[in-house]
């Protein structure tokens, strides 16, 4: 893979784990909350439904890596459900950045938002998660109390909110446990509310060399108004790198002033 901006880089695998190095963690309880999104040349966030038809080798590469770097990866329950979502499994990817795992699982958990609790509390993201890195259901006090106790046999319950998930409560109840570094992969409704709440400091997006027409979504998509460029909080996010591989370009932008 290439750097192509700032300056032109052949990269290693160390140089790219450096591109994308998390801030230094800072207090307890402090936290840095990045998202890693795909679309189309047209700004589709799906091909038939899913993100996988955007995706390209350099994409499934840095996919992989952000896993590795991140204490915890937060998505909404549409997106576990529609893309199968299971636990972390260190494959070939995995394998290639476990150095990043050092001193902590060997994996990071899952943390699924939901407010029903509409998932398989028998699938293998809530079942066969490994006991260090056990998924974790962020839900409200709303929620169907027998669901929520079924989930906690296997997996970690955190209740944020009363009928929604309030984002800024989730996010403080991880940074609390320790998960600092986190990663959201979506989808558009849960980064709609993460950007709206104003939590989002990076944005890692890959541009797919494809055209899908008319039809999908977009990467943000919901009911939450985000401010206008020029509005207070419409400032431009500022542009880190470009990497470049077989016409994929994948751009780490940081949040105005990050
Ligand atoms: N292009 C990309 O990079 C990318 C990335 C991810 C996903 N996708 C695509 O996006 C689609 C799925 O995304 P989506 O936007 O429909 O769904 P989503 O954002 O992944 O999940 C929405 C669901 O999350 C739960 N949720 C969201 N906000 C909540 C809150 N405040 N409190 C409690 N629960 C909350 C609810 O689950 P319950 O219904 O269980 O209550 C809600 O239905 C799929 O087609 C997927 O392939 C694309």
């Amino acid at each position: 893979m290439r750097q192509i901006y700032p300056d032109e880089a052949a990269l290693t695998d160390a140089g790219l784990a450096d591109r994308y190095r998390y801030p230094g963690q800072g207090a307890v309880g402090s936290h840095w909350l990045r998202a890693n999104m795909v679309m189309s040349l047209d700004g589709a966030a799906t091909v038939r439904g899913r993100s996988g038809g955007l995706s390209g080798e350099a994409d499934r590469q840095v996919f992989a890596l952000l896993r590795a770097l991140a204490d915890v990866i937060v998505v909404g329950a549409g997106t576990a459900r529609v893309e199968g979502y299971g636990p972390v499994r260190p494959g070939k990817e995995g394998v290639r950045w476990a150095w990043l795992r050092e001193g902590r699982p060997a994996s990071a958990p899952i943390a699924v938002l939901t407010r029903g609790l509409d998932l398989d509390l028998a699938s293998p993201l809530l079942a066969q998660a490994p006991g260090d890195a056990r998924t974790i259901v962020i839900t409200t006090e709303a929620a169907p109390a027998g669901r929520r106790a079924a989930a906690a046999r296997t997996a970690e319950v955190i209740v944020a909110g009363e009928r929604d998930v309030d984002l800024t409560a989730a996010v403080d109840a991880l940074a609390g446990r320790g998960y600092q570094r986190m990663l959201t992969e979506g989808g558009p409704h849960l980064l709609n509310q993460i950007i709206g709440a104003g939590l989002l400091d990076e944005l890692c997006l890959t541009l797919s060399p494809l055209l899908t027409g008319p039809g999908p979504g977009r990467i943000v998509q919901g009911p939450v108004p985000l401010p206008a460029p020029g509005e207070p909080g419409g400032h431009p996010f500022t542009l880190a790198h470009v990497l470049a591989e077989e016409g994929h370009l994948l751009c780490r932008y940081l949040r105005p002033g990050g």
